[in-house]
C-alpha cells in the first residue's frame, strides 16, 4: 500500500507576505488560480489518489486530526507565532523515529527561530540538512 499524503493549505496564498499577494494580484479575479493548478498537477503526475488535500488553514484541520504521523513538513504561514503553533499542534502525532522538516531554515526568521527551539529538546534530533530545510527525528 502507498502511503498517503496530507496536503493542508488554505490555496489563499499566506495574507502576511507581500509577495504573495502580489502574485495573487496578478492573477486578478481569479482566486483559484493556485488551487486548481495545484489539482491538475496531481493529476498530470497520477498522484491525486496518493495526496490528500485538506482545504482549510492547519489550526483549522488540527481539530478533526487522530491519525498518527511519519513525515510532517512545516512550510505554511512563516510568522514566528504561527510556526510555533504548527509546531506545537502537530509534533504530538509524531511516531517514535518519524521526521520533521522546517522550510525556509535559514532562510526566514519565523521557522529558524522555532527550529531554534526544537534543537533544545531532548525528545528532536537533529537529522539532515538540506538547503534552507532544517529535518529533526523524533527520537522518543
Ligand atoms: C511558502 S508557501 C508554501 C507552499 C507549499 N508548501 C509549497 O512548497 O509549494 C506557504 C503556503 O501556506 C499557505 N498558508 C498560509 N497560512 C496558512 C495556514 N494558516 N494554514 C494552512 N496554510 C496556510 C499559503 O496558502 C501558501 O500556499
Amino acid at each position: 500500500m502507498k502511503a498517503k499524503l496530507h496536503c493542508i493549505d488554505t490555496f489563499n496564498g499566506t495574507a502576511n507576505q507581500q509577495d504573495h499577494r502580489d502574485i495573487f494580484a496578478a492573477h486578478g479575479d481569479d482566486r483559484e488560480w493556485l488551487f486548481r493548478t495545484f489539482q491538475d498537477n496531481l493529476k498530470r503526475y497520477e498522484l491525486d489518489e496518493q495526496v490528500i488535500i485538506h482545504r482549510m488553514s492547519s489550526t483549522e484541520a488540527v481539530k478533526s486530526w487522530n491519525a498518527p504521523i511519519a513525515f510532517l513538513y512545516i512550510d505554511g504561514d512563516h510568522e514566528y507565532e504561527a510556526v510555533l503553533q504548527d509546531f506545537e499542534n502537530w509534533s504530538k502525532f509524531l511516531l517514535p523515529g518519524a521526521l520533521i522538516s522546517f522550510d525556509d531554515v535559514p532562510g526566514w526568521p519565523g521557522p529558524t527561530r522555532v527550529a531554534g527551539i526544537v534543537i533544545s529538546k531532548q525528545e528532536f534530533q537533529k537529522y539532515g540538512v538540506a538547503p534552507n530545510v532544517l529535518t529533526f527525528k523524533k527520537i522518543s
